[in-house]
């Protein structure tokens, strides 16, 4: 993991800081390339304070959820302008953007502050060590209690980023959702759960809520120029400050086509290029993608070369959108494609 510092070596706090507000958002696997590719165009937390929010916006575009993005960069600000991170935990905790759990991992694994952050691999390896069998998320305040007690020793205080790095990785390797390796678990031996032997079974997690489902249109209007027309989303609320292709509300009901094209520029002859699906934390959203071609457009926003939308600031519900109007540009014969 490219934010990890060698044997010997500490880490660097600012990536660190970096690598763990990306994590909250997707797995390791995926943080990677987005953590190498912001590192390389902003290798300092001045660079990333001095750049402008757009440049921002696009190195995170894909990341999802994009607020993290917004206080990224005021975070980086802050920093900055103090000169560096402090480790401290309040002084941490009071960056935008840094909770809790934020703090704690980066006070541990940057300034080997003697705290044990509290993920969901943690909660799972405390919640199965000590046997906690209350449901989540009520059971956060006894697993945060036994998540201090589990680093509360000689070996953990001396080497507190070894001992979080460790439970990272024991969490995402043995101590598994499903199905853990306890044959491998060095901590096998003291496990209430593996003595339980059910140890699968914990933490007990509260029933699954169905995810509501909402519905709307996006349209992609293409000139004869290679361009797209977007528009860029309100700064704040979900996808901030992002930019997307002109749409709907996205509501609870089903859009009927006269009723979508009803809100579409009304300058061209619609047609359905086919259907994009994305799932947010809160919600999933069922889209019908409508696609058309004009020689020139006299429509309000912006037009972006459809070569550019690879670096811009386009969230993976508008790509899902770009992905499905090209297909379909290419079969409806758009000039293009
Ligand atoms: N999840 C959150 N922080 C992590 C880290 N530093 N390494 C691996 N997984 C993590």
């Amino acid at each position: 993991m490219p934010w990890r510092a060698r044997q010997g070596e500490s880490a660097d706090a600012y990536r660190v800081w970096l690598s763990e507000i990306m994590l909250q958002q997707t797995t390791v696997a995926a943080v990677i390339p987005y953590f190498e590719r912001f590192i390389a165009r902003f290798p300092t937390v001045e660079a990333l304070a001095d750049a402008p929010a757009d440049a921002v916006m696009e190195a995170w575009a894909g990341l999802g959820y994009y607020a993290r993005a917004r206080n990224l960069h005021a975070c980086a600000k802050q920093v900055a302008a103090a000169g560096s991170f402090v480790g401290d935990l309040d002084t941490l905790r009071a960056l935008p953007g840094v909770g809790v759990y934020t703090a704690a991992a980066v006070g541990s694994i940057a300034f080997g502050l003697p705290v044990v952050p509290v993920d969901g691999n943690v909660e799972r390896i405390v919640a199965r060590i000590y046997g906690i069998d209350t449901p989540l998320p009520g059971a956060k305040p006894a697993i945060a209690k036994a998540a201090a007690r589990l680093g509360d020793n000689d070996a953990a205080r001396s080497r507190p980023a070894d001992f979080t790095q460790a439970l990272f990785d024991l969490g995402a390797t043995i101590c598994t959702p499903r199905a853990p390796a306890c044959c491998l678990c060095p901590w096998r031996q003291s496990c209430r759960a593996h003595a339980l032997g059910d140890p699968g079974r914990l933490p007990v997690k509260p029933p699954k809520k169905p995810r509501p489902v909402r519905h709307g249109a996006q349209f992609w209007l293409q000139d004869t120029n290679d361009r797209v027309l977007v528009r860029r989303r309100p700064p704040k609320g979900l996808l901030g400050g992002m930019l997307e292709f002109p749409g709907t509300d996205w509501r609870d009901q089903p859009w009927g086509r006269a009723e979508a094209i009803g809100c579409a520029p009304q300058i061209a002859a619609w047609r359905l290029a086919g259907h994009a699906v994305h799932v947010f934390t809160h919600f999933e959203v069922r889209l019908d993608v409508y696609a058309a071609e004009v020689a020139l457009i006299e429509a309000e926003g912006a037009m972006l070369p459809i070569l550019e939308l690879d670096r811009a600031a386009l969230p993976t519900v508008m790509r899902r959108c770009a992905h499905v109007a090209t297909l379909a540009g290419s079969k409806m014969g758009f000039t293009s494609y």
